[in-house]
């Protein structure tokens, strides 16, 4: 089985060693991935159409609420996505917000090539076409207002157009592994 199907021994995860590094410029990319990893998120797919009405999307953990009033999020893509060109100029886009039983569907959008990745999965057209995930623990259908480069990243911010939500369990990713809540949460 592949590494990341696996869940990971949460006690041997925890450390309480602390490594302070302080660089007065960058510092090393394999320290800040290190240090940003200790931030845990959920885990999403972020969908859309691309020009020819294919579906187009990938494994996103950059997602965050934005604003409320208006109603407004945001996430990052890679400017070497090779789906940059199809979410700069889709309309609309989808964010599912995955639960745990969906580790695998998570990797497939992860490790898969994009024309792979929606043979598995329950999908059904969204606002614009963006393929929504009929099992979803929550997902935003999001109109897009506008995108911005920064770094190495294009950040998109959509407003939400349609909101669903559901009981369930978060898929989470911490350390660069796969978490889901501890069994009394
Ligand atoms: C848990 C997790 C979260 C990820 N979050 C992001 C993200 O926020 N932005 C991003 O560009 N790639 C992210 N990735 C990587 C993409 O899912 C992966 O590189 C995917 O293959 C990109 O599709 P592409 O090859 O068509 O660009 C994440 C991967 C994982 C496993």
């Amino acid at each position: 089985m592949p590494k990341d199907l696996v869940w990971p021994d949460e006690a041997a995860a925890e450390s309480s060693a602390t490594v302070q590094v302080t660089a007065p410029e960058a510092p090393p990319v394999d320290v800040l991935r290190a240090a940003f990893g200790r931030y845990a998120t959920g885990v999403t797919l972020v969908t859309c159409l691309d020009t020819r009405q294919q579906p187009c999307g990938l494994t996103v953990n950059s997602f965050s609420s934005l604003s409320l009033e208006p109603a407004l999020v945001l996430w990052s893509l890679r400017l070497r996505s090779t789906q940059l060109e199809a979410f700069s100029a889709a309309p609309h886009f989808a964010v599912n917000v995955l639960r745990q039983e969906h580790l695998a569907l998570s990797s497939q959008f992860a490790g898969r090539p994009a024309q792979e990745r929606f043979a598995v999965g329950q999908w059904s057209a969204g606002l614009g076409g963006a393929p929504v995930l009929a099992d979803a623990l929550a997902s935003f259908e999001c109109a897009l207002r506008g995108w911005h480069d920064e770094g190495d990243h294009r950040l998109f911010i959509g407003q939400v157009r349609r909101v669903a939500q559901s009981e369930g369990r978060p898929l989470l990713y911490h350390r660069g592994a796969y978490r889901r809540l501890s069994a009394d949460d």
